[in-house]
This record gives structure tokens, C-alpha cells and sequence, in this order.
């Protein structure tokens, strides 16, 4: 992989002299993705599926063929199992509120999940929708197969899971989670909005039900993202916005109104075409380098961060220490030190890190980092020049003001 060719891709990276270790966040975009959104912005402005004049009916197509590309990247059977989404967050909440519970029935989710998948499900076990179990990770976020396997039962409906955690690192055998989970007639709802921007995704290999991801992780624009779901469980979805798109005919009479085809029925009103083509151009740039030398680019990339974190005095770092047992970001704290002070002194040597609780508090909570943790997170893109940079930097840091 040449990164230096790579990184001429990004214009922020040529802008200013920063290192940009964020990403877990958001990602930075290359040219070629900012090039299709102002296409469709300054040359082809339009609705998809509705206006019949020329530039809407570029954008059906160029809208289309996002959906069509989103789909061979994760080896989805058609394209109508992608459902354009704002995010991860709505994705998971499109699961949330379309699944159709009957009393009794469980949900199973772990205390190492994202805000966005804990929070829907506390609010459904608060309202007495279902009831609700946790699997516990160890202290590093270990997931505990063996804990999965007790915790499950007949009465489990589903199992809503991060497979990648943006807090430690650490990814769950989501293959082997989803055979336990069939095997007790249970549905897998993956969290992939760390996974699908790093590793090679097959959800047929994979057998995963729902999978919900977000394009400004993966270098495309914020503001959308995906729900991926097996063809048939998205037509047992009940939608949770209705308007335009979502119906095929209304009748006063009635008052009711006839559903469209999936995906339509849960995309109401006018979609992020920008977005979604820009998330196309996307995958299109990540395919061109390749997922699997991705995968290995943040490998070497992982080796070199956590190896040099470790030596730093003062240092606690927030799960496994083998950085073959996680993805290339390490979270940690600096004793005596607030994590949010530590940023900033990394800010003004111009290395973006996040700082708090990265939407984590159940986990940070879990491990009694109540004021949370500072995060480097790195991409393809980066270096390890620029890690070895950050260590020094972080090393100076800790040895002045840490104790
Ligand atoms: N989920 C994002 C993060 O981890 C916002 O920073």
C-alpha cells in the first residue's frame, strides 16, 4: 500500500500539517467523494423517483446505483436489503421500533455496546416491551461467549451486539454469536459502525440479520449511513417514519393507505441523495485500495500504537494490552490527569484525539473511568511516523504533568 500516494487523496491531509487520529469519530474524505457531492449539488440537482425531467432522473440513477454499490460491498443479496439511514443510531432505531415484540419476549445486549445500541433497548424494557438481559465483557471487553451461552434462551427474540467496540478496541466472533443465536431461533443485530470501516464484510458468510453502519466512519459524508437486513425480515419491519416514499396509495375513504416495497416504505420524505452518492464514491475508493490491505495496513498501524502507549509512564490503557486483540485505537488515561486537558495539550501540537466518553458511559462506567478517557483512533491513512510522533508527544506530556 503506498500511503503517501494514498494520502495525496485527502485534501485536509495536504491543507495543514495535522495528525489527524480521530477517526473512530469520523473519518477524512478524499477527493473524490467531495467531487460526487458537488456533482450532485452544482450539476445535476434533482428528487430521485419522482420529477421525470433530466436531472432528477440523473439522480435516480446515480441514487440507485449507491445502493447497488453499498450492497456488492457487503455482499448483500440485492440491493433492496439496503435501507438508506441518517446513521448507525437510526439504523439501530429502525430495528428497534419495526420489530413487531410480543410479551415475554428477550433481548439480549452486552455492557461493551455504543450509546446507540444500549439506549433503544433500555427505553423498550423501561415501557415493558420486552424484557431485557446483558452479557458482561471482563474489565479489558473481552466478550464472554461462555455467559452469552447461559444468557440465552427460547424466550431470546434478539441479540443486539457492537461487533467492534470504539473503546477498546476489542471485536466479538460475531460468525460464532450468530450460530448461537440461530440455533435458539434468535435474530443478530450487529453494530458495525467500527467493523464495516476496517475489516472485509460478507453478511452472507456471516449470516447476520441486521447490520447497521455509518458512511462518515468509512470516508464518506456524515448525515447517512445504512441498515442492512435479510429481505424477508425487512418486509416483517414495521416503518417508524411514514410520509412521501414510504406509500404507494392513499385513500380517503378509508383513511388508510397502501405501503411500498422495501426499502422505499422506510425512507420517508426527500433522502440525502448527496449523501447517499457521496457514500457510494465511498466504497468505491475503499474498494480500490482494498478491504483486506486495509485490515493489515491498521494492523502494522495497531502494533506500533499500542507497543509505544505501553511504554509511557503513568499510562493506564483501556483494554487488552496484545494489540493483536484489537483494532488500530487505544483509549487511556494519564494519572493525574483529566482527559479532556490532555487533548487539548495534544491540540495545540496538532494531534486531534476525542476526549470524554465517546458515547460509552455504560462501559467506561462498567471499568470506573467516570470522567472517561482520551482516544487515539487511526485509519489506513495514517503512518507510523505519525504514531511515533503522538508517543513522543504523549510521553513529554505524562512525564511533565502526570504522577
Ligand atoms: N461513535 C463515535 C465515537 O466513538 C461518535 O467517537
Amino acid at each position: 500500500m503506498n500511503i503517501e500516494k494514498i494520502r495525496k487523496n485527502f485534501p485536509l491531509l495536504q491543507r495543514m500539517p495535522i495528525i489527524y487520529f480521530d477517526n473512530a469519530c469520523t473519518t477524512l474524505k478524499p477527493k473524490s467523494v467531495i467531487d460526487a457531492i458537488l456533482a450532485y449539488y452544482s450539476e445535476y440537482t434533482g428528487c430521485a423517483g419522482r420529477s421525470i425531467h433530466k436531472l432528477a432522473t440523473k439522480t435516480t440513477e446515480n441514487f440507485d446505483k449507491a445502493r447497488e454499490k453499498i450492497a456488492k460491498f457487503i455482499n448483500a443479496r440485492k440491493e433492496e436489503e439496503i435501507v438508506w439511514t441518517r446513521n448507525t443510531t437510526e439504523a439501530i432505531n429502525l430495528v428497534s421500533h419495526g420489530l413487531r415484540f410480543e410479551k415475554g419476549d428477550k433481548v439480549l445486549t452486552t455492557n461493551l455496546e455504543h450509546s446507540s445500541g444500549i439506549i433503544p433497548w433500555f427505553s423498550l424494557s423501561k415501557k415493558g416491551i420486552i424484557d431485557l438481559d446483558l452479557v458482561f465483557s471482563n474489565n479489558e471487553g473481552i466478550f464472554n461467549i461462555e455467559n452469552f451461552k447461559e444468557k440465552i434462551d427460547k424466550k431470546t427474540k434478539l441479540v443486539s451486539i457492537v461487533f467492534g467496540s470504539n473503546v477498546t478496541g476489542t471485536k466479538v466472533d460475531l460468525e460464532e454469536i450468530i450460530k448461537i443465536a440461530h440455533d435458539n431461533n434468535a435474530l443478530v443485530l450487529a453494530d458495525g459502525a467500527q467493523s464495516v470501516p476496517r475489516i472485509p464484510i460478507d453478511v452472507k458468510k456471516l449470516d447476520v440479520d441486521f447490520l447497521a453502519f455509518s458512511g462518515h466512519k468509512m470516508c464518506g459524508p456524515t448525515g447517512i449511513g445504512c441498515l442492512y437486513g435479510k429481505l424477508d425480515l425487512l418486509k416483517g419491519l414495521s416503518p417508524f417514519i411514514l410520509g412521501g416514499e414510504t406509500i404507494k396509495d392513499t385513500f380517503l375513504d378509508t383513511k388508510s393507505f397502501k405501503i411500498e416495497d422495501v426499502p422505499h416504505r422506510f425512507e420517508g420524505g426527500i433522502q440525502n441523495y448527496a449523501g447517499a452518492i457521496g457514500l457510494g464514491a465511498a466504497v468505491d475508493y475503499l474498494s480500490s485500495i482494498g478491504m483486506k490491505n486495509i485490515e493489515n495496513q491498521e494492523k502494522e498501524l495497531s502494533k506500533t500504537l499500542i507497543e509505544g502507549i505501553l511504554t509511557i509512564p503513568n499510562l493506564e490503557l483501556v483494554g487488552p494490552k496484545d494489540w493483536n486483540k484489537r483494532s488500530s485505537l487505544a483509549a487511556f488515561n494519564i494519572k493525574g490527569m483529566q482527559p479532556h486537558e490532555i487533548a487539548m495539550f495534544l491540540d495545540e501540537k496538532n494531534i486531534c484525539v476525542r476526549s470524554g466518553m465517546h458515547c460509552t458511559h455504560a462501559f467506561h462506567k462498567f471499568i470506573n473511568l467516570n470522567n472517561g478517557s482520551v482516544r487515539a483512533s487511526l485509519y489506513f491513512y495514517n503512518t507510523r511516523e505519525e504514531v511515533k510522533i503522538f508517543i513522543e508527544e504523549l510521553s513529554n506530556i505524562a512525564k511533565m504533568l502526570g504522577r
